[in-house]
């Protein structure tokens, strides 16, 4: 959701903006630019669509200087051309900014009395005339900056740069990430510590509510009020190595691919080798009386599947919502209630919203993370991290899994604790868990077969996915996951429910694409698929060696997935799903790593 970079540099700024921007394209890709003091003076290049037209104008009209922001954006205000493209600017000051200023129609009007002329449609312009206006009235920058920033209300992250300030940056945020790198006699700013990666490891992480100044010698950071504040430097593990393609064509399949290494090293952080018990922070799990998860998108349908599996397994009653919806809706909560929370990036604003709605309301937060870093493990109580990785590809992969080993973890410690599951069948789910890798692996091998299968998608106007219980939630995660990539229409439906409706959109253009193993309600989920053939739907199903035995006489493809416990079938079998929305997408040429209109972190509501 729009990325933001600052550098106070000696050498020239552009590449190292350029750069880190190609780092942060995955936040958004509508338009980009990037701003530059040349003798002091602010000079911009600017381009609608992706960073590579931005690199075709800045070969052609090349842009100097050592000091510069850079943005890639997201749209959310004004449309995505290269007249609302970032940075906005001034002669006086030039901003870049991440999220939404809720109140610019009433700055708007404010601005325009005052004489400031608006060059765009976007929220955003206002940060840079109302900074502008300040400036003009004789404030300095860190005093104009400051006054604008106690005006505007929503999400913002921001970098500003000054006219005549060779050796000024300023930046703010709130509500959206920012962190500060420190370099050797050089400062950068930026969205995540991927953008700043091979620049340095030294990086503060902002509070929410703060700003800074930069010069190239340190950073001075404050609070909305202008009371100093600290905010230490960490050393970031993360190297810039993790973010190549590694020979893969494009991201997703290279995270694709990182499905065993993600998921057994994610249950390396918490099952330990020579006891085999699984160790978490502590929790009490016997006096928590319900849990109420939410999350967004694909962490949501992570959510569905711990819900089954905590019900279960823990026998823990357990609430479920998507995020925008439970944060606005004013449930009641249990005294002794957790809230679980599930992102990848930490930062999704409608799951921060719904965190601190949990919060409020004196739930203990549990959150599953995979940046560790992010606002979100900052206002957790307990973060239960992912260890997937630098996740780039738009659309969520390994992190899913990783969400859903975590969350396999937390629900046999839950269940042992609360006494509903003897240590024998915890023993053997665990073992079942600790085999995931191996299976995903030949899972992995299954692509020539998904390939063919995703001959008969690619040709479809809609889809239909099926599953039953703890399986309908990895159908919805594939329908999502064509969508997405692919932009064919696909809904996922629980098995049972195809007769109440949906069942009259099938013919013999509908694939129906179904998750059926043996066991969990098998000869059911059959009958239906027996119901959607009659009216002429074309079968496409995952199952395994004995569910193959039924479905190779009904089914036109039937891609037989390695035995494993019914504990871990959501983790396998989402594999090839999300393998089966890539492989439709390569035969349609979209763009796999950046699908239209999305954005891989969306601090936004
Ligand atoms: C789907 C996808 C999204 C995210 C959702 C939540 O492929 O990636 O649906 O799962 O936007 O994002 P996080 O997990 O960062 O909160």
């Amino acid at each position: 959701m729009c990325g933001i970079v600052g550098v106070l540099s000696n050498q020239s700024a552009v590449p190292i903006i350029f750069e880190a921007l190609r780092r942060l394209e995955y936040r958004g890709y509508d338009s980009a630019g990037i701003a530059t003091l040349v003798n002091g003076s602010i000079e911009r290049r600017r381009a609608s669509g992706k960073l590579d037209n931005l690199g075709e104008i800045l070969k052609k009209n090349a842009l100097s200087g050592t000091v510069g922001i850079g943005h890639t954006r997201w749209a959310t205000h004004g449309a995505p051309t290269e007249n609302n493209a970032h940075p906005h600017a001034t002669e006086r000051v030039a901003i870049v900014h991440n999220g939404i200023i809720e109140n610019h129609e009433a700055l708007r009007k404010e601005l325009e009395e005052a004489g400031q002329i608006f060059k765009s449609d976007t929220d955003s312009e206002t940060i840079a005339l109302l900074v502008d206006l300040y400036l003009k009235q004789g404030k300095s920058p860190k005093d104009a900056a400051h006054t604008a920033l106690n005006r505007l209300e929503g999400a913002f992250a921001i970098a500003m740069l000054f006219a005549n300030e060779e050796n000024l940056m300023i930046g703010a945020r709130h509500g959206a990430p920012l962190i500060v790198g420190f370099g050797e006699s050089e400062m950068f700013l930026g969205s995540d510590s991927l953008a700043l990666a091979p620049l340095t490891r030294r990086i503060a992480y902002m509070p929410d509510g703060s700003w800074v100044v930069l010069t190239r010698k340190g950073a001075d950071f404050y609070d909305l009020e202008g009371r100093s504040i600290d905010c230490p430097i960490q050393i970031t593990a993360l190297m810039a190595g993790a973010i190549g393609k590694d020979g893969y064509r494009h991201y997703m399949e290279k995270e694709l691919n990182e499905h065993p290494v993600v998921i057994g090293q994610t249950l390396r952080r918490f099952v330990n080798p020579s006891t085999h018990q699984i160790e978490l922070p502590e929790i009490d799990f016997t006096s928590i009386s319900r849990a109420t998860v939410t999350a967004c998108g694909s962490a949501y349908y992570a959510g569905m599947i711990g819900r089954y599996w905590l019900e279960e397994y823990a026998r823990l009653p357990v609430d479920i919502d998507i995020a925008s919806e439970l944060r606005y809706r004013n449930p009641p909560l249990d005294k002794n209630g957790i809230g679980l929370l599930i992102s990848q990036s930490g930062e999704t604003a409608d799951t921060l919203g719904a965190l601190r709605l949990l919060k409020n309301a004196g739930q203990h937060i549990i959150s599953v993370l995979n940046c560790e870093h992010s606002t979100m493990a900052r206002e957790s109580d307990t973060v239960l991290g992912t260890d997937a990785g630098v996740e780039i590809a738009v659309a969520t992969t390994k992190a899913f899994s990783a969400q859903l080993t975590v969350l396999a973890c937390l629900t046999l410690v839950a269940g042992v604790k609360r006494g509903n599951l003897t240590n024998e069948t915890a023993d053997a789910c665990l073992s079942a868990l600790l085999d995931v890798p191996s299976r995903v692996a030949e899972a992995l091998q299954l692509q020539p077969a998904i390939q063919e299968m995703a001959k008969i998608v690619a040709e479809a106007q809609t889809v239909i996915y099926l599953g039953r219980g703890i399986l309908f939630p990895v159908a919805m995660e594939g329908a999502l996951k064509l969508k997405e990539i692919s932009y064919i229409h696909a809904d996922a439906y629980a098995a049972g429910e195809m007769k109440h409706g949906p069942i009259a959109l099938i013919d013999p253009t509908v694939p129906i694409i179904s998750v059926v193993p043996l066991g969990y309600l098998f000869d059911k989920t059959v009958s239906n698929l027996q119901e959607a053939k009659a009216r002429g739907g074309r079968l496409l199903v995952f199952t395994d060696e004995k569910g193959a035995k039924t479905l190779k006489g009904i089914a036109e493809q039937v891609v037989v997935l390695p035995d494993v416990h019914p504990f871990v079938s959501p983790i396998l079998y989402t594999v090839p799903v999300q393998m089966l929305a890539y492989e439709a997408a390569l035969i349609k040429g979209t763009d796999v790593d950046q699908p239209r209109n999305l954005a891989k972190s969306v601090t936004v509501e």
